[in-house]
């Protein structure tokens, strides 16, 4: 029975993000999901709401659709309901969708619950390491944004509002966020990984510095 609504979703998720961009594509989620299947194990979570929910975490991402936030739970809403899932289960996983993003990381959430924890640590994972680069040039790239420029420095403390709106070279992105997720995670086994991640990024931005200063 749980498997049927896992193969369900997983079929409206995949034909949802057919065109999305490389970053925020099927593949996130799944890595995403089964990130989020490897935590949980450890975790006293109920599986079903978490797999659903990393499923669903980027059905509709507000980067993507003028800034509106609200599409994203909308439309998870309403398949859920087609599912006809618990509305106890249905409004969880919309509160965990409202909840999970980062947006600068200075906003007070207004919800809390293991399993949100487990699926954002999940999409933390994603944001870093060798993938998280990849993911961020690739965004930069689709937003035309230049890779690095000395002259405009990282931005630390942006509102939700600046973060969201911020053109800055790609590289400043790893300060703004990628470079402070480590110490952000929530669970054990989500702070063990990132620690791994983390390291990687750091060698890789001293590497990129050595080489745009010639210097290697
Ligand atoms: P959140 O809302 O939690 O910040 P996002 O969906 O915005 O999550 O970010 C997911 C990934 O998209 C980031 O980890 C990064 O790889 C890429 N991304 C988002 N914003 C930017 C940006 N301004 N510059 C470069 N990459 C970005
Ligand atoms: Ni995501």
């Amino acid at each position: 029975m749980e498997q049927e609504l896992i193969k369900k979703t997983e079929a409206f998720v995949k034909k949802e993000l057919q065109h999305a961009e490389g970053g925020h594509d099927w593949f996130h989620i799944e890595r995403v999901y089964k990130n989020s299947l490897l935590i949980a194990k450890t975790e006293n979570v109920n599986h079903l709401i978490v797999a659903l929910s990393a499923l669903l975490h980027d059905i509709a991402d507000s980067k993507f659709h003028d800034g509106n936030e609200s599409i994203g739970p909308e439309k998870a809403e309403n398949f859920l309901r087609t599912l006809h899932l618990d509305q106890t289960y249905i409004d969880h996983i919309v509160q965990i969708i409202k909840n999970i993003s980062f947006k600068g990381g200075n906003f007070q959430p207004n919800f809390h619950s293991a399993e949100l924890e487990v699926v954002q640590d999940a999409d933390r994972l994603d944001a870093i390491g060798a993938i998280g680069i990849a993911r961020t040039f690739n965004y930069g790239g689709f937003k035309n944004r230049k890779i690095y420029d000395p002259e405009v420095k990282p931005q630390l403390n942006m509102t939700k509002e600046a973060y969201k709106k911020s053109e800055a070279p790609t590289i400043n992105h790893f300060y703004e966020k990628l470079l402070l997720l480590k110490d952000r995670m929530n669970t054990e086994t989500g702070k063990k990984l990132a620690q791994k991640r983390h390291d990687f990024m750091v060698d890789y931005l001293n590497q990129f510095y050595s080489e745009w200063n010639g210097t290697v």
